[in-house]
């Protein structure tokens, strides 16, 4: 696609333009299209001048962190820092309940980490002698979808940049929709998978699992949820949906293992269809499909008892389940 490649050029140009030929860059990457994509985008506009941060929050998906620090730093040629940050967010979370105490938790804890680790790429950056200081802070957001409200961004980023860091914004993606993204990523030699990938949100698992979060409970929505997906790409439905997920629920229901009744926990699946995130509509999914899935997931992840597919559009119903 020429206007795509001309796009490309002409954003490189001006990147290096507004940056100029020695400050630094640094951003947040979390493996989702737009992020990778404006990543992408200043690693060839201009190199390892951009420092890349992937925090993991300790609620991302099953070996999500080393897929994203593969694709990125071994594949795309990204400078990428992973900061591991499982166990503080997960302690910080223990004992907390509401989903909006979640997420206030994930966000807060997420720029701490975030902003230890741009001072000490800002610190380390006075003493390289071939390049500026860090000046800029990339923001990879773009418009949310085509439809009726195209130009909402989604309502739970909260985005801008953390105020203790006096940097520049540099937001090249901001006027482009997901779907323009997505065509700018294969332009950028980025893989059809990724930049496939549905939407996951900042909170990861943490409003996924209701009520409290641990190890325990993370490690079997990950299970559940690595065979819900695995599934569904292996039918060749996954861009069918626009999202899809599992979530367990907080109390434990009653199932039977041989002799012996067991509990465990509700997997919830949930897939749905939108264009703008705004109003969605369960995926149509094939009962056989379904039934499949809902055995893999009870035989092979202790600690769940029971399947049930969520058929709740949006509204009333949001995608989260939190
Ligand atoms: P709801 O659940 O409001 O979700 O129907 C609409 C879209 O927003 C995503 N979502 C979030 N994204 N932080 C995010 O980055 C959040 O706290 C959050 N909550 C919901 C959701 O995955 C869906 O794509």
């Amino acid at each position: 696609n020429w206007e795509m490649k001309d796009f490309i050029k002409k954003e490189i140009v001006r990147i290096r333009h507004l940056v100029g030929d020695r400050a630094q860059v640094i951003g947040a990457v979390s493996g989702g299209v737009d992020s990778t994509v404006a990543a992408k985008l200043m690693q060839e506009a201009i190199g390892d001048r951009f420092h890349a941060i992937l925090v993991n929050n300790g609620v991302m998906r099953l070996n999500e962190c080393e897929q994203v620090k593969e694709t990125l730093d071994e594949h795309l040629g990204i400078n990428l820092t992973v900061v591991d940050g499982a166990e503080l967010f997960l302690s910080r979370l223990k004992g907390v309940n509401e989903p909006e105490k979640k997420r206030k938790i994930i966000g807060a804890t997420f720029i701490d980490l975030f902003q230890q680790e741009a001072l000490r790429i800002e610190k380390e950056a006075e003493n390289t002698p071939n390049a500026g200081p860090v000046e800029w802070f990339l923001q990879g957001t773009s418009v949310s979808y085509k439809g009726p409200s195209a130009t909402i961004k989604t309502h739970h980023n909260v985005g801008g940049l953390p105020e203790t860091l006096k940097l520049k914004l540099i937001e090249p993606l901001r006027e482009l929709f997901k779907d323009e993204v997505r065509e700018f990523g294969r332009e950028l030699g980025i893989h059809r998978d990724l930049v496939m990938r549905h939407p996951f949100p900042g909170p990861g698992l943490a409003i996924r699992i209701l009520g409290e979060v641990d190890a325990e409970r993370v490690a079997i929505a990950r299970a559940a949820d690595h065979i819900f997906i695995s599934e569904i790409r292996a039918a060749g439905v996954y861009d069918e949906m626009s999202q899809a997920y599992v979530a367990i629920s907080k109390d434990r229901a009653v199932g039977v293992q041989g002799d012996a009744r067991v509990y465990g926990y509700i997997a919830i699946l949930r897939a749905v269809k939108t264009l703008d995130f705004m109003s969605a509509e369960p995926y149509n999914f094939d009962f056989a499909l379904l039934k499949k899935i809902s055995t893999r997931i009870v035989n092979e992840v202790e600690g769940i008892a029971r399947v049930t597919y969520d058929i709740t559009s949006k509204p009333p119903g949001t995608i989260e389940m939190e």
